[in-house]
């Protein structure tokens, strides 16, 4: 049996539950991964609640992590047992210690890139390629306007434009988000819970706006966002952290100025194997050279999955989150010796805490013995 969290009703943390499956056997095409670290990510909440339809229930949850290829089926030539590798896309299920999913939607990992770090970035990092790269290619000397910037995909966007020579506007709910954000790279920060966004932009920029805003923050920012935006500008909305954008008149582009607005996601942009794959190595390069450092402000064990969306979901988080299976948690501890001990802690009361059932229950048995 192995381990994954599933849920049988959409809802709140509690639908979770931390259930023993048996091990699927990859068919043809897929493989089956074993995760040393899963990925937490907003859009994960989305399916716990039911704002994104999960394909059926019950259903797994999660589509990021990274470890190594367990099992390989038919006709897959890319990868084989051993292989080191990560993913960002694919079926609800890394939350869990074996995910089987479809072999072209995994990308070989590099050595010098650890486990825990690609499952903190696939996604989010990907993300912040096609943003930046794609969705509108930045140029040297821009100024841009992105919000949520201490956030995990914020976080890698703020070290990602500083790399191209971009000037990051984030914006962020209090001072230590604030502080994280330039300590990644944003050229200033706003506080979009005190001041007015807009008004700051004006000044920030002398005037000019920005060519684009990237929102992720949804309802609370939308029209605020509009207003940042130079005339023909790009309006880039690509979460629902606050609710979705709705009931939209179009006619507002034209009001606040000849606009363009965008609804991207990463499936819609790695649909391919070859743009995944030119995508992950644009990626692991920025990794590799150091330009891009994942901070993995928090994490959780595995079981603990709820625990940590409910951190996710009231904005109590920085950087990226990890969910660590059982099986990789004594190993990931003495890996992460070096780590701050407030990242560690989540684990390790989990790790005690589950000692404590565990004695608890071992004394039922002998009591019912
Ligand atoms: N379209 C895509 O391809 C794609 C891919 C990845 C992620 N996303 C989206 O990108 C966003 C960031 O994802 P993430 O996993 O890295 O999360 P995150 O940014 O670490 O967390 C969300 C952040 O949003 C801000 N926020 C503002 N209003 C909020 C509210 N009412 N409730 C909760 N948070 C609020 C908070 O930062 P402050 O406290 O600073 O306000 C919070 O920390 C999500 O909306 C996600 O859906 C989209």
């Amino acid at each position: 049996m192995a381990k994954r969290i599933q849920f049988s009703r959409t809802g709140g943390p509690e639908v979770l539950e931390y259930a023993d499956v048996t091990p699927e056997a990859p068919k043809a095409g897929e493989v089956r991964v074993k995760n040393h670290a899963v990925g937490l990510n907003f859009i994960d909440i989305y399916f716990r609640t039911g704002l994104y339809p999960a394909p059926g229930l019950p259903s797994g949850l999660g589509t990021e992590g990274a470890g190594v290829v367990d099992a390989v089926g038919e006709g897959v030539t890319h990868l084989k047992e051993g292989d080191r590798v990560a993913y960002a896309q694919g079926p609800l299920g890394a939350y869990a210690e074996l995910h089987v999913l479809p072999a072209d939607k995994v990308v070989k990992l590099p050595e010098a890139i650890e486990f825990e770090t690609a499952a903190a970035c696939m996604l989010k990092g990907l993300t912040v390629q096609y943003l930046l790269r794609q969705t509108y290619r930045l140029q040297r000397g821009e100024t841009i306007l992105f919000h949520a910037a201490a956030g995990g995909v914020g976080s890698i966007a703020c070290q990602w434009a500083k790399a191209l020579g971009v000037k990051l506007i984030g914006t962020v709910s209090s001072q230590e988000k604030a502080d994280l954000a330039m300590q990644n790279g944003a050229w200033a920060t706003i506080d979009y819970t005190k001041e007015n966004v807009a008004e700051r932009v004006r000044e920030l920029t002398k005037g000019d706006m920005v060519p684009v805003v990237y929102d992720s923050v949804g309802r609370d920012t939308w029209e605020t966002s509009l207003d940042c935006l130079q005339k023909r500008g790009l309006m880039v909305s690509f979460g629902n952290s606050s609710g979705p954008v709705e009931n939209v008149n179009i006619g507002i582009l034209n009001q606040k100025g000849a606009l363009y607005v965008t609804r991207p996601s990463l499936n819609g942009y790695a649909d391919t194997r070859k743009r995944l794959e030119a995508m992950s190595n644009e990626l692991f390069e920025m990794l590799e050279s150091g330009k891009l450092k994942v901070d993995i402000a928090q994490r959780y064990p595995l079981e603990k999955a709820g625990e940590a969306q409910e951190a996710l979901a009231s904005r109590k988080t920085t950087g990226s989150t990890v969910l660590v299976p059982a099986m990789q948690q004594d190993t990931q501890a003495t890996q992460d010796a070096g780590q701050s001990q407030d990242a560690r802690e989540p684990v390790k009361e989990a790790q005690e805490g589950q000692a404590a059932q565990d004695a608890e229950q071992s004394q039922d048995q002998d009591s019912r013995a």
